[in-house]
This record gives structure tokens, C-alpha cells and sequence, in this order.
């Protein structure tokens, strides 16, 4: 077997890893200015050292986690940090059963001469440092792309923009044996109704699978994390979670490949509870589904963890327990049973 289709099986393999049956991704990798929101609400500074404790309460969680959880995406600093015993953080989530993996993408900057849209940077160095992550416990990688819904937006710039630097990044980490997380996020921002919304999402993941195969980017190696189809959030027309479900899987079903392993779903902006709600009625949903449709949720799985633990020892295990639920309500969720 050559090298290069040695290693298309090791991605596969940990993709499939990742997209198995009844589990989902914590996404713990959120910056570091949106931790400082999250530490100051409960009264802790912003330091290292807090980031660390917060992290640490949520993977010390009991080994059940590793029932709901394949995977957890770190913020760079937390792939070198410890517990207080001084135990890795990737070695104690492998220890559980969970793959590591970490966000490579360096944020969004704007796109020159558009209407405030915006493209994501961070592929100088990249390949240096998906090497480092990769040799440092990682497995895979996140890199977000954002997209605005308005009357002209998303530009055809910002659309191709999006996909292609996507497509880099997901090159990248293949070459380096990282099983590239393709995020291109639809944003809730805006009155726009349902309908805009599937197209929106039909466009965008059409142009990435276009750009992921001219980069010759192995397909059955990665995972997809879109929006759900959601109305706006200024949208006036209420609609039910079985509409969102259609809309979402029909835009999916016309634009992603049957070869993608999986698709998590992100929770932006919805509640926990309608994340899960909406999940719950995607795969209840009577149509094709080729693809595992799971979650890789940040506030839906952590929100109310912050305000439990307080950054008291004593409400550890409470806080645990919020965490523990929300996974396995995610889980049953991505199986199509309610809790
Ligand atoms: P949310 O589920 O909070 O949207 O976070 C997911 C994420 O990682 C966004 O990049």
C-alpha cells in the first residue's frame, strides 16, 4: 500500500470515528474574549489558570461523557494544558474514549469592498502547525467560515472566497493527517425567511464541495459542521421544527456528497433546549439521510455549566451533571429518540 493511500484510510477511519452512531462533538474551543464574557459573569478574571479550571471541570466529567461524546475541540492553549494532578487534557478525553481535536483557524477579518462580509485567516504556518497538533495528541481539526444572509449578501466573492480558503485549510490538514472539520456557518442575523435560508445554504455548500474536490481533498476524511436552515432572527413568520428539519435536510441533500461521513450540526444562537428539539426533528424527518447528522455543539451542550460551578470545588460535580445531561439528550437526539 503506498503512502498516500495508507493515509486516506487513517482519515477515514477517524472520520468515521468521529460520525459514529449516537455521538456528537463538544466544541470547547471558544476564544479567548468569549471566555472572558463567560469567566466574568460568574466573577472569575480571564487568566490562563481560570481557563484552565473551567476546562478541566468539564473533562474530569465521569466517563459516561464518552457514551454521547467522539470527539472535543480544543482551543489551542488547552491542547498543552493539564489537570491539577498534572495529567494532559488529550490524555485524560483519550483515556475516555474521546478523540481530541483543535481549532486552527485564526478568526475572521473582513473581505475588502463587500458589505461587511468577511473571510477567515490563519494558513500561514498551517501545515507547521497541524504537524505540531497532530504530534501533540490531535486527531483532527476545526477551522469556521462565516456567512451573512442580507438582500445582496452573500456576495459571489465572499461565496467562492469562503469555499476556497476552506478547501485550503481541510488540504492542509489531510496532508498532516488531520481529519479537517469544514465549517462554513450561515448566519441567523437578519429577517430573511426560511426559504432564503435553504437557498443561501444550497449555494454556500455547493461552492465548498466544488472547491473541497478541485484540492483534491479526500472527501470520506472530512466532516461537514453547517447551520440548521433557520429562519432569521428577525423573521416574523414562526416556524415549526418540522419545517426547519425539512429545509435542512433538503439543502443538504442537493449540495453534500453522500461520501461525507457526517454532519454536525453548530447550535449558534438557537437555545439549548431548540437545538436539541430541532436536531430531534432532523433525524425524525422521513427522507434520505446518507450521513450521520449529529452535533458539535459549544452553548448548547455548555451554557448553563459556567453558572453551576461558579468556580467553587464543591459545585464541580453538579456542573458535571448539566453537562453530562446535555450530552446525552444531544445524543438520544442524533438517534432520532427523545430523551
Ligand atoms: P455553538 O454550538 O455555540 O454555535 O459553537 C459551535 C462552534 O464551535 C462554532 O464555531
Amino acid at each position: 500500500m503506498n503512502a498516500l493511500t495508507k493515509q486516506k484510510e487513517e482519515l477515514q477511519k477517524i472520520a468515521a470515528t468521529l460520525a459514529e452512531s449516537g455521538k456528537g462533538i463538544l466544541a470547547a474551543d471558544e476564544p479567548l474574549e468569549y471566555m472572558k464574557t463567560v469567566l466574568n459573569d460568574i466573577g472569575l478574571e480571564n487568566s490562563e489558570e481560570n481557563r484552565r479550571r473551567y476546562r478541566e471541570v468539564l473533562f474530569t466529567s465521569d466517563k459516561s461523557l464518552g457514551k454521547y461524546l467522539s470527539g472535543v475541540i480544543l482551543h489551542p492553549e488547552t491542547v498543552y494544558q493539564k489537570t491539577k494532578e498534572g495529567i494532559l487534557f488529550v490524555r485524560l478525553l483519550k483515556e475516555k474514549g474521546i478523540l481530541p481535536g483543535v481549532n486552527v483557524d485564526k478568526g475572521l477579518v473582513p473581505l475588502y469592498g463587500t458589505n461587511n462580509e468577511t473571510t477567515t485567516q490563519g494558513l500561514d504556518n498551517l501545515a507547521r502547525r497541524c504537524e505540531e497538533f497532530k504530534n501533540s495528541g490531535c486527531w483532527f481539526a476545526k477551522w469556521r467560515c462565516a456567512l451573512k444572509i442580507g438582500s445582496n449578501t452573500p456576495s459571489s466573492l465572499a461565496v467562492s472566497e469562503n469555499a476556497t480558503v476552506l478547501a485550503r485549510y481541510a488540504s492542509i490538514c489531510q496532508a498532516n493527517g488531520l481529519v479537517p472539520i469544514v465549517e462554513p456557518e450561515v448566519q441567523l442575523e437578519g429577517d430573511h425567511d426560511l426559504q432564503r435560508a435553504e437557498e443561501v445554504t444550497e449555494i454556500v455548500l455547493t461552492a465548498v464541495y466544488k472547491a473541497l474536490k478541485d484540492y483534491n481533498v479526500f472527501i470520506e476524511g472530512t466532516l461537514l459542521k453547517p447551520s440548521m436552515v433557520l429562519p432569521g432572527r428577525s423573521c416574523s413568520i414562526k416556524y415549526q421544527p418540522e419545517n426547519i428539519a425539512r429545509a435542512t435536510v433538503n439543502a443538504l441533500l442537493r449540495s453534500v456528497p453522500a461520501a461525507v461521513p457526517g454532519i454536525g450540526f453548530l447550535s449558534g444562537g438557537q437555545t439549548a433546549d431548540e437545538a436539541t428539539e430541532n436536531l430531534l426533528c432532523i433525524n425524525s424527518y422521513a427522507g434520505k439521510k446518507p450521513w450521520a447528522l449529529t452535533f458539535i455543539f459549544g452553548r448548547a451542550l455548555q451554557s448553563f455549566v459556567p453558572n453551576i460551578w461558579k468556580g467553587k470545588e464543591e459545585n464541580i460535580t453538579s456542573a458535571q451533571s448539566e453537562l453530562i445531561k446535555r450530552a446525552k439528550a444531544n445524543s438520544n437526539a442524533s438517534l432520532g429518540c427523545k430523551d
